[in-house]
C-alpha cells in the first residue's frame, strides 16, 4: 500500500537505521568531540528560548536520510544528561527508528495514544525507561494507515499538552517536510522546531521550500543544524556538527 509516489524519494534514502537504529554517539562516548557538539547544540538552543521556554521541540529536514533521529535521539540523550527530565517521542509514523535504537517493544507507543477511545489513558503505561537517566521514550507504536491524520488530530494536541506538564524538555522526531504533510499539521503545536540539514546532500532549493512550508504552517523555526557527513557516511567517528541561523524567515534572502 502506498500513498505517495516512491519514486519521489531521494537517492540518497538510507535504510539503515530504520533496520537497526541510529548511534547513540552521546551516550557510548560523552567525552568525544561529537557529544561536545550536542552539548554545544543544546546550549544554543536554550539560549534561544529565554523569551518563551522551548520544552517541546521537533527536529525534521527537508528530505528523507538526513539525520533527524540521529541528531534529535542524541540531542535528547544530551539534555537527560544535563539532569533534565526528557522525553523522546517517535513521531516519524513513515519511517520509526525509536524502538530499535533502544530495543523497544513497538506493540504500544504514539499511535496507541492517537487511536485509543478511553481518552484518560494513562501515559505511564506506554512510555517506556531508556536505560539512560532522566531519558523516557515513546515509539511510535504500530503504523497506522493515516498518519497525517492522526498527528493533526486534537488527541495530539492533547498529548503534546500533557507531556510538557510531566518532562522539562519534550523532543519530538518528525518525518521529512517535502515527503508527506506530517509535519506541517503538528508543527504549530510545537514550541519549536530545528531543521537538519545534511551537507552535500540537501539541496538548497529543498531546504528553502521546507522554511517555507514552515512558515506557512506557523512553525517556530529556531534554525539549522548542519549534519555533516565526511567520508563514506559509515563510519561512527564521520560526524560533523554545526549550528547555525541562517534560515530566518525573511522571505528576500533568494540565493543566500
Ligand atoms: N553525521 C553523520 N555521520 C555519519 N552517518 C550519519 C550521520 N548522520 C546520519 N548518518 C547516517 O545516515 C542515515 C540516516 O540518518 P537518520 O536515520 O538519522 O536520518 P533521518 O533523517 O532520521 O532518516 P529518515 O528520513 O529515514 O527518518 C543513518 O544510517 C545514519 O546512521
Ligand atoms: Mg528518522
Amino acid at each position: 500500500m502506498a500513498f505517495f509516489h516512491r519514486s519521489s524519494r531521494s537517492k540518497n534514502q538510507s535504510n539503515e537505521s530504520i533496520k537497526n537504529g541510529v548511534q547513540l554517539i552521546t551516550a557510548m562516548h560523552p567525552k568525544s568531540p561529537i557529544s561536545e557538539q550536542f552539548r554545544t547544540l543544546r546550549t544554543n538552543i536554550n539560549f534561544m528560548a529565554i523569551d518563551s521556554p522551548i520544552k517541546t521541540l521537533a527536529l525534521t529536514s527537508a528530505n528523507v536520510s538526513e539525520g533527524k533521529s540521529t541528531v534529535s535521539n542524541n540531542l535528547a540523550v544530551v539534555w537527560a544528561q544535563n539532569g533534565q527530565r526528557v522525553l523522546l517521542v517517535d513521531a516519524d509514523l513513515r519511517r520509526p527508528t525509536l524502538y530499535r535504537t533502544f530495543d523497544l517493544d513497538n506493540r504500544q507507543g504514539l499511535t496507541t495514544i492517537l487511536t485509543s477511545r478511553d481518552h484518560t489513558i494513562d501515559l505511564n503505561e506506554i512510555i517506556q525507561p531508556s536505560g539512560i537517566d532522566n531519558l523516557s521514550l515513546l515509539p511510535s507504536g504500530p503504523i497506522p494507515p493515516n498518519p497525517a491524520e492522526l498527528l493533526s488530530s486534537h488527541r495530539m494536541k492533547d498529548f503534546l499538552a500533557a507531556a510538557r506538564e510531566r518532562y522539562d524538555m519534550v523532543i519530538v522526531d518528525v518525518p521529512p517536510m517535502l515527503e508527506v504533510t506530517d509535519t506541517q499539521v503538528i508543527s504549530h503545536n510545537l514550541d519549536a522546531i530545528v531543521l537538519v540539514i545534511k551537507q552535500g546532500q540537501t539541496q538548497k532549493l529543498g531546504a528553502k521550500r521546507a522554511v517555507e512550508l514552515l512558515k506557512l504552517a506557523h512553525a517556530n523555526l529556531l534554525g539549522y543544524v548542519m549534519n555533516d557527513v565526511e567520508g563514506d557516511g559509515g563510519a561512527g567517528y564521520g560526524y560533523g556538527y554545526g549550528y547555525g541561523y541562517g534560515y530566518g524567515y525573511s522571505s528576500n534572502e533568494d540565493d543566500k
